[in-house]
This record gives structure tokens, C-alpha cells and sequence, in this order.
């Protein structure tokens, strides 16, 4: 798809800085880019570390994929093209909810590296947090929740990442996060991320902590 480019526009900046949008918030915002297969359980994650983050006070939210194809992409299929401009707008849509000072949590397939390395370009440095959601496929075969590899291995879905040959998956290669979600818990998984934005320092007392001792 061809991004058709508009002329005669200018940038305005604005007056508030991200340090004031940081401090107000009590986090330095990020994005949690979560990757993998159909039903290696990232919309699972995605939706329960968002809840651990707000009830302690950080604000957070999922873009999550099938939800972001009823809306915004709904005139978006499955074609390595399609897929392409689908990650390249919810990268678009994640750097504005960075820079409005959310921890977002996107849940994509996104299954082409070139797509997630493009996203982690246009943030700055830290703001993207690579994680990889990994099952074997098998797995998420048995799984199946939506019935969809069933579909595929009848042939009634075409283009099924990691089913079809024409729709492989092309895994992270250094991803700052790896999760196997064949041998961790959901809970394992969410405590993981936990951990790494701790030690990141992306959670720094949280709104709700403000709210408290004030
Ligand atoms: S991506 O490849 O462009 O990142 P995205 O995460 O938005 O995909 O959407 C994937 C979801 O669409 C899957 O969880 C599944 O429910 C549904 N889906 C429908 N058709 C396909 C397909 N051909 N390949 C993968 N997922 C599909």
C-alpha cells in the first residue's frame, strides 16, 4: 500500500515538555510491543498487565489487534503489504499514546521484522520494549480458541500466519523480553514484564501513589 505523502504542512510544537508529562504521571512511558503467533496468548497478557498497571496507578492501555480491525483498520487484510500498513499506523497511533505519556501495550502478530524494526525507529531510544510471545506453533494449534487453525488447515483461511507458506512468522532475534508461554503462566508472563519495568525504572510511583500520600 502507498502511503500517499501531503504537501504544505508544518509541525507545531507544544508547551509542555515530556518531563512535566512524565512527573505528572509518575512513569516514563513506553511501549510494550507484544509479537507472536495467533493464540500464543498475547491479547491474554496484554490484557492482564494493563490491569495490574492501573490498579497500581500507572496509566496504561492495549491496542489489540482484532479489536484495532473492527475500527481503524478495518479496510485492512492479511497480505504481507496490509499487514505492513496495519503495524505501521498502530505504530504511529502507539508513538502518540508514548508521547501522551501512557504505557502502551500493543497485541499484534505483527509477523514481519522490517515492520516491528520500523516502529522501533520512529520512537525514541527505551520507549520500545520488544517482547516476544513464544508457543510453538503446535501448541497454538491446540489451543485454537477462535477455530481459526482449524479453518487454515482446511484451507479455509488463506494467508494464516505460520500455517500458510505465504504468510510465515519471522521471530524477534534480540527482543529485550522473551516469554514462553507453553511453560509460563499467564501470571509468570505479566510478573516478567513487571520485573523489567522496575529495573528500567518506567515505573516511577504511579499516579495513584501521588494521589495517596498527598
Ligand atoms: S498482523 O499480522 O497484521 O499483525 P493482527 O494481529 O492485526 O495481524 O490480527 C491477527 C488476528 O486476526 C488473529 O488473532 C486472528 O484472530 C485474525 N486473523 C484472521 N485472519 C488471519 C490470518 N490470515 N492470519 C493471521 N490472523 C488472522
Amino acid at each position: 500500500m502507498t502511503v500517499r505523502q501531503a504537501q504544505n504542512i508544518t509541525w507545531h510544537p507544544g508547551h509542555v515538555t515530556r518531563e512535566e508529562r512524565n512527573n505528572l504521571l509518575g512513569q516514563r512511558p513506553c511501549c510494550i510491543w507484544l509479537t507472536g503467533l495467533s493464540a500464543c496468548g498475547k491479547s491474554t497478557i496484554a490484557m492482564a498487565l494493563e490491569q495490574v498497571l492501573i490498579q497500581r496507578g500507572y496509566p496504561a492501555y492495549v491496542l489489540d489487534g482484532d479489536n484495532i480491525r473492527h475500527g481503524l483498520n478495518k479496510n485492512l487484510g492479511f497480505s504481507p503489504e496490509d499487514r505492513a500498513e496495519n503495524i505501521r499506523r498502530i505504530g504511529e497511533v502507539a508513538k502518540l499514546f508514548v508521547d501522551a505519556g501512557l504505557i502502551v501495550i500493543t497485541s499484534f502478530i505483527s509477523p514481519y521484522r522490517a515492520d516491528r524494526d520500523r516502529v522501533r525507529s520512529i520512537m525514541l531510544p527505551g520507549e520500545f520494549i520488544e517482547v516476544f510471545v513464544d508457543a510453538p506453533i503446535e501448541v497454538c494449534a491446540a489451543r485454537d480458541p477462535k477455530g481459526l487453525y482449524a479453518k487454515a488447515f482446511r484451507g479455509d483461511i488463506k494467508e494464516f500466519t505460520g500455517i500458510s507458506p505465504e504468510a510465515p512468522y519471522e521471530p524477534p532475534l534480540s527482543p529485550e523480553i522473551h516469554l514462553r508461554t507453553d511453560t509460563m503462566n499467564v501470571e509468570e508472563c505479566v510478573e516478567t514484564i513487571l520485573q523489567y519495568l522496575l529495573a528500567h525504572h518506567y515505573l516511577q510511583g504511579g499516579v495513584g501513589a501521588k494521589g495517596r500520600s498527598s
